[in-house]
């Protein structure tokens, strides 16, 4: 049974608030306490378990420096920083979305000019990122300042790496007389938040995994306007959907379109096999390459390749916008699993989790296309293995486990199916 001083404690600490507090801080304060002792008692918080949560907050102060913050990542994965957000960026119809800010930004970018490269130096896939600056009115803002930041191909920051000699891959930028910006960099990759901190230990004990989708991070500013914090989010990235940090909005997600260089045409060939698919049709439309340009377009660096298709069931009609897939390459023998069943480390390795005598074995792999939700595995597993498609992040090497089939027709986490290379 609870004693008086469990009741009343709440109340008495409350009335040592003094009343010429700044109003705001003793709101905060009343709240704070209030809610504070009533998780106590909700949860009946043990003496051990107390000192535990207490070494933990030292833990997770003394990770700080002026390279790494792990309140803020405490923050993020709690989903506290979007909630803030959300509260503080309420959105009006035409604003851009926000979302955190994140452990990784720094003061002091170097200025470039736009068309500049900010990767300049780092191998990945080269990629154009452009855009414009309006206020809610749509008016250009002139000389917006644009803060951008990302990871590298391998998925580090450069103030996670020891010897980048300086700030890398981050830049300011400011927008031209008509709001417009444009860059080039490297496509950003998803990668997991640090895991050699007390956060680490909390993801893994609650079982969760600490990947962050690919993005590209923006801050943008203009005299007499509000600063907005944002990403730019890789659509078809596989942790879309389960962000560590919660950051992701729909509006967000952009299509990084890839443009198909001249060695990537050089694997498509006349004749072969494309299936048209355009938006709310079901069925696809099956077409053939007829002609591939020899020539590049300098402006855009694509290749032009013409597709025929018969269209008797009149699915396409003039300036209908289509899909096309063309089989480009077949890799016998590669295995398609979800995207959920990966798993990536903190070097960018990536592996997967597959039962081998009753117990969950890591095994480096090699991945090849995303489709939507699914990986292609082009080394390391053979057709008919199991591998463990939800959960991986929270097992150990060698941790026995149980194989339970759910549903014939769905469940089947056995990698076996063949998939043909296809390129857009
Ligand atoms: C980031 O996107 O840089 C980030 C955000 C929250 C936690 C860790 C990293
Ligand atoms: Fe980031």
């Amino acid at each position: 049974m609870q004693n008086e001083l469990e009741t009343k404690l709440t109340d008495a600490v409350i009335a040592r608030l003094s009343d010429d507090a700044d109003p705001r801080f003793r709101r905060i304060m009343q709240s704070l306490i209030r809610h504070l002792h009533d998780f106590v008692r909700e949860v009946e918080l043990t003496e051990e378990e107390w000192f535990e949560a207490i070494k933990f907050l030292t833990a997770t102060g003394q990770k700080c420096d002026d390279k790494r913050q792990e309140f803020i990542l405490l923050s993020d994965v709690l989903g506290v920083s979007m909630l803030v957000d959300a509260i503080n960026h309420r959105r009006s119809g035409a604003t851009t979305e926000t979302t955190v800010l994140g452990p990784f930004f720094v003061h002091g970018a170097k200025e470039i000019n736009n068309g500049d490269d900010m990767a300049a130096g780092w191998k990945g896939e080269p990629t154009y990122v452009a855009g414009r600056v309006l206020s809610t009115e749509g008016t250009p803002l002139a000389g917006a300042l644009l803060d951008l930041w990302q990871s590298n191909s391998e998925g580090s920051y450069d103030v996670q790496l020891a010897d980048t000699g300086g700030k890398q891959l981050r830049a300011k930028l400011r927008a031209d007389a008509e709001g417009r910006f444009r860059l080039r960099t490297i496509l950003p990759t998803s990668y997991p938040v640090p895991t050699d901190g007390p956060m680490g230990l909390v993801l893994e004990r609650m079982g969760r995994h600490p990947m962050r989708p690919a993005h590209l991070h923006f801050m943008v500013s203009a005299p007499g306007y509000e600063t907005v914090v944002t990403h730019l989010f890789v659509k078809g990235d596989p942790y879309l959907e389960s962000d560590v940090v919660f950051g992701v909005k729909d509006s967000l997600i952009v299509d990084f379109k890839r443009d198909e260089s001249q060695v990537e045409a050089q694997k498509l060939k006349v004749g072969a096999a494309a299936t048209v698919t355009v938006a709310g049709v079901e069925k696809p439309v099956e077409g053939k390459v007829t002609l591939i340009s020899p020539a590049l377009d300098t402006g855009s660096t694509t290749v032009e390749v013409w597709v025929k298709v018969d269209n008797k069931s009149g699915v396409l009609k003039p300036g209908t916008s289509a899909r096309v897939s063309i089989a480009a390459e077949t890799v016998n023998g590669a295995v398609v699993v979800p995207a959920s069943s990966i798993l990536k480390d903190d070097a960018g390795k990536t592996s997967v989790m597959v039962v081998e005598k009753g117990a969950a074995k890591k095994r480096e792999v090699t991945t090849g296309i995303a489709d939507g939700d699914d990986i292609q595995i082009v080394s390391a597993v053979k057709a008919g293995e199991q591998v463990i498609t939800t959960g991986a992040y929270g097992l150990d090497d060698g941790t026995k486990v149980k194989v339970v089939v759910a549903d014939e027709k769905k469940e089947e986490p056995a990698a076996g199916d063949k998939k043909s290379g296809e390129k857009d």
